[in-house]
């Protein structure tokens, strides 16, 4: 009988978490790495929020909460959806969870049965089909074509629905593309669920705020009223407020569903760190005018590395609505074979040349379900991702 779990089988390793592995290795070993491959934002978590955060320790705010967040941590999630997305929630529709990722792993515990299908688009996060497998789902994938600026037709969508479908994973701006939909992009995805009233949505709204101008974000509740009832409209304080570490995440959706997910954390986590939690409600009740600055900052990079990257022969980079990450085709590449002789036959081989080459790591388009391309993360310094453009020039100019 083997001793590890056939569970094991059905997933793989997180691609990205194994980039981040190899660079600090590369960097023991005394390689001078550019790493594009972390997504997280480069900044510092506001003042106000760590501020927040020695309060509760000082104030003896150490011991186990309810499960599923404090009261104000609740309502502060409460006023956010409000404010934001026009969407009202009570605090029983609110759930807090040990990140986005927690709430997310939760919510499909607490909903998929065997053979239960779920629809992602591609590119995809990569921890969606994994997380789906890991609850004994399968998972769907639908093509967003680079033609299509990465987004899913509405005809794709409702091709994919069968009586076994349970979610649409919908994510805007994406993560691995950064590309939006608009609203009425939205509207004729919400159109399509309007036929089919057994699927719900899963929207992943973690890049919200990183939306640059031209770019209005909205969610799929907000843009079809009638679909509050099968959605779990997800989020987090990670990337908006530079908070990656803290692990508090959040969602709103009906309260009967957001009572399973509580049934589920309370036999494996317990509530998310107690100081986090009083951390997160002064990211959402404090103030927020820090966000557009960031968001300027990354309009620039983004602007920067498009360029950049458009100057590289072989490459095609689209312009991204919103996150700080850019998805270049290197359609233009694959045959070819690099100065030092490897062969570039796939978006791996690529990215592995690249990394060993040039020492600029990125992400290959394969972990995302569209290749050949390959990610960036665009947090980081100008002067890095100057250097890393110039790198990528070289390498791409040296195939032949
Ligand atoms: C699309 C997307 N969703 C969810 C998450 C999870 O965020 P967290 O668990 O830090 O809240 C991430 C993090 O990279 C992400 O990119």
């Amino acid at each position: 009988m083997p001793f590890l779990s056939a569970t094991l089988d059905r997933v793989k390793p997180s691609p990205t978490i194994a980039v981040t592995g190899l660079v600090a290795e590369l960097r023991a070993a005394g390689r001078d790495i550019i790493s594009l491959g972390a997504g997280e934002p480069d900044f510092p978590t506001p003042k106000n929020i760590r501020e927040a955060a020695k309060r509760a320790i000082d104030d003896g705010k150490t011991t186990y909460t309810v499960v599923d967040g404090i009261a104000e941590l609740k309502e502060a999630v409460v006023a956010k959806f409000a404010r934001d997305n026009a969407l009202e929630y009570s605090t029983a529709e609110i759930t807090v969870g040990t990140g986005g990722k927690q709430v997310l792993y939760n919510a499909l515990m607490a909903t998929l049965n065997p053979g239960d299908e779920v629809i992602i688009p591609a590119p995809y996060w990569v921890s969606y089909p994994d997380m789906v497998r890991l609850a004994g789902g399968e998972a769907v994938i639908v093509e967003g074509s680079i033609a299509n600026g990465f987004r899913i037709k509405p005809d794709q969508l409702e091709a994919a629905i069968t009586p076994k479908t349970k979610w649409l994973i919908f994510n805007s701006p994406s993560n691995p593309t950064g590309a939006g939909y608009h609203e009425a992009q939205i509207k004729a995805l919400t159109d399509v669920l309007a036929r089919h009233p057994h699927v719900w949505v899963l929207t992943d709204d973690m890049y919200e705020h990183i939306a640059f101008p031209g770019f209005e974000f909205c969610t799929p509740a907000q843009v079809a009223p009638f679909l509050k009832d099968r959605t779990l409209t997800l989020n987090g304080v990670s990337k908006a407020y530079a908070m990656t570490g803290w692990r508090i995440g959040y969602a709103g959706g009906p309260a009967h569903l957001i009572a399973a997910i509580r049934k589920i954390q309370s036999q494996s986590t317990s509530n998310p760190c107690t100081i986090s939690q009083w951390a997160a409600v002064e990211a959402l009740n404090g103030p927020q005018d820090f966000i557009s600055d960031n968001v300027e900052v990354f309009r620039r990079r983004r602007d920067l590395v498009v360029q950049g990257l458009n100057n590289a022969e072989g490459i095609d980079c689209q312009t991204p609505e919103g996150a700080f990450y850019v998805y270049p085709s290197i359609a233009g590449c694959i045959g070819k074979t690099s100065s030092s002789g490897a062969l570039i036959d796939n978006d791996e081989a690529f990215s592995k040349a690249l990394l060993e080459e040039t020492g600029v790591a990125v992400v290959f388009g394969a972990a995302f379900g569209l290749s050949p391309a390959f990610r960036v993360s665009y947090a980081t310094s100008d002067e890095l991702l100057a250097m890393a453009c110039d790198r990528i020039r070289s390498f791409c100019a040296g195939l032949s």
